[in-house]
């Protein structure tokens, strides 16, 4: 064994992705995963900045972990993701207790960090971008630190829509897409291990360009024997076409949810926002999806207090949840991110008025939340297990095809398998059921 890595993970599911690509890259090389950061030999933080919020507390637990490295002196640091990417060396330079900085497309180069820190005692720096591709094959193993009946694939990864207040492409890159024969190649690598889902990741999916469209991409995964189920994230609304509609009718392993972050409800405001799409094109596209597929669920994300949203504008986000009533919505304060087209426009909505906007929207967002899952009440609903329950032994908890949590009695046996489950119960944030 060459010693105990601990991996702490901020930001989305990408980075969740590239942090199990690390473990399983380092568990090769004889290191073992940990959860307790006094045993740790090699700590990563793999961050995140998309808001003020992740940036700081990623950057207040990098300068936390100096009382461990006082504690032990051989112990190695490394920052990945998306901090380390937009302060590379700066940040090194002042941090002397982090021992390596990779950026995003570099973690494939994690375990020739670690061994040259540990034989040349050089600190490692590469935030170089441009060529993400080897990155992006890396397969995690598979039941090690996630389950191995759900496979996340990347396929693409960066973002050329420069949103005006997102940093993303400028710490992701511009987008580049995988070969869609070396993700079929994957997901029966996946298959064969067991997975029945495959969960298909990008930070604009649905722009992918491998060789073949998305939809052509969903249509090869979909003829792949042993899967189950499909789902992708995350989708911008200006690149859901008529064809990838069409999917949600013809594909029946594709899942009946699409994540589809609409930002805000007013015209004004999504024009600011460079979104290139209007209230109207985006509820016209969700009317387009239920029609495809009847039991289509949504999720999104939305800003409120973007510079320029007055009471009315803000008005316009709240209708636009009412209309389209989300299962699920996140929702964030606008924080100005260094470099951006917004960070230079007026924050204009001063914070208290930025709270008590996002305070209402989430008491409604909550209210919509529980009625759409009341309105499951009697539904029979096939579940992928996922694992045990924290706080009943003998309960398990899984997810429909809408994405939707549920609860139930079961053994453990039968995490990883489709089960039928009548749902009996509403919560705020799941659902609960009995096998049928
Ligand atoms: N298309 C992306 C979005 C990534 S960022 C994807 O692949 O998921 C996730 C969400 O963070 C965005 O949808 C947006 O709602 C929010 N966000 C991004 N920048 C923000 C900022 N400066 N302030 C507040 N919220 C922000
Ligand atoms: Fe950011 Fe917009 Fe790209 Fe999403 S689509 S990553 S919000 S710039
Ligand atoms: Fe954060 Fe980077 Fe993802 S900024 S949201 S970890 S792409």
């Amino acid at each position: 064994m060459r010693g105990y890595v601990q991996i702490f993970t901020y930001g989305c599911q990408m980075n969740d992705l590239d942090s199990q690509k690390m473990y399983s890259l380092l568990a090769r090389k004889g290191w073992t995963p940990t959860e307790q950061t006094d045993k740790a030999d090699l700590i990563i933080l793999n961050t995140c900045s998309v808001r003020q919020k992740a940036y700081e507390k990623a950057l207040s637990n990098i300068g936390r972990l100096r009382r461990y490295k006082r504690m032990n002196p051989s112990l190695i640091i490394a920052v990945t993701g998306c901090i380390a990417q937009q302060k590379g060396s700066d940040f090194i330079d002042r941090m002397p207790h982090v021992d390596i900085v990779l950026g995003t497309h570099q973690l494939h180069r994690i375990t020739e960090a670690v061994d040259a820190r540990l034989s040349e005692r050089n600190r490692l720096i590469d935030i170089r971008l441009g060529d993400c591709i080897p990155s992006m094959g890396v397969i995690p193993d598979s039941g090690f630190v996630v389950p191995s009946h759900r496979a996340y694939i990347n396929i693409m990864q960066g973002c050329n829509n420069y949103c005006s207040y997102c940093i993303v492409p400028y710490v992701r890159g511009r987008e580049i897409s995988r070969d869609h024969e070396e993700i079929i190649e994957e997901v029966r690598t996946h298959a064969e291990r067991g997975a029945v889902e495959i969960f298909l990741l990008g930070q604009n999916v649905n722009s992918y360009s491998g060789g073949a469209s998305f939809p052509d991409l969903l249509r090869k995964i979909d003829a792949v024997e042993g899967i189950k189920r499909i789902r992708f994230t995350t989708s911008h609304p200006k690149d859901v076409s008529s064809d990838l509609i069409g999917c949600f009718q013809s594909l029946e392993k594709l899942c009946s949810h699409i994540h589809l972050p609409f930002q805000s409800g007013s015209d004004e405001v999504l024009s600011l926002m460079n979104r290139q799409y209007t209230r109207k094109t985006y509820l016209d596209l969700i009317r387009r999806l239920k029609a495809a597929r009847s039991d289509i669920a949504f999720s999104a994300d939305v800003i409120v207090g973007f510079p320029g949203e007055t009471e009315r504008s803000f008005r316009d986000t709240i209708s636009l949840i009412e209309e389209v009533r989300f299962d699920v919505l996140y929702s964030f304060r606008y924080s100005p991110r260094p470099g951006t087209k917004a960070a230079e426009m007026d924050d204009d909505v001063p914070l208290e008025e930025k709270k008590s906007r996002l305070k209402e929207l989430q008491a409604i967002q909550r209210r919509i939340t529980l009625e759409n899952n009341r309105a499951r009440i009697g539904k029979a609903e096939e579940v992928l297990v996922d694992g045990t329950s924290a706080r009943h032994v003998d309960q398990v908890h899984g997810r429909t095809r809408q994405n939707a949590i549920v609860n139930f009695s079961a053994p453990s046996s039968l995490i990883g398998s489709l089960v039928n489950v009548r749902v009996t119960r509403a919560n705020p944030n799941s659902l609960t059921g009995e096998i049928i």
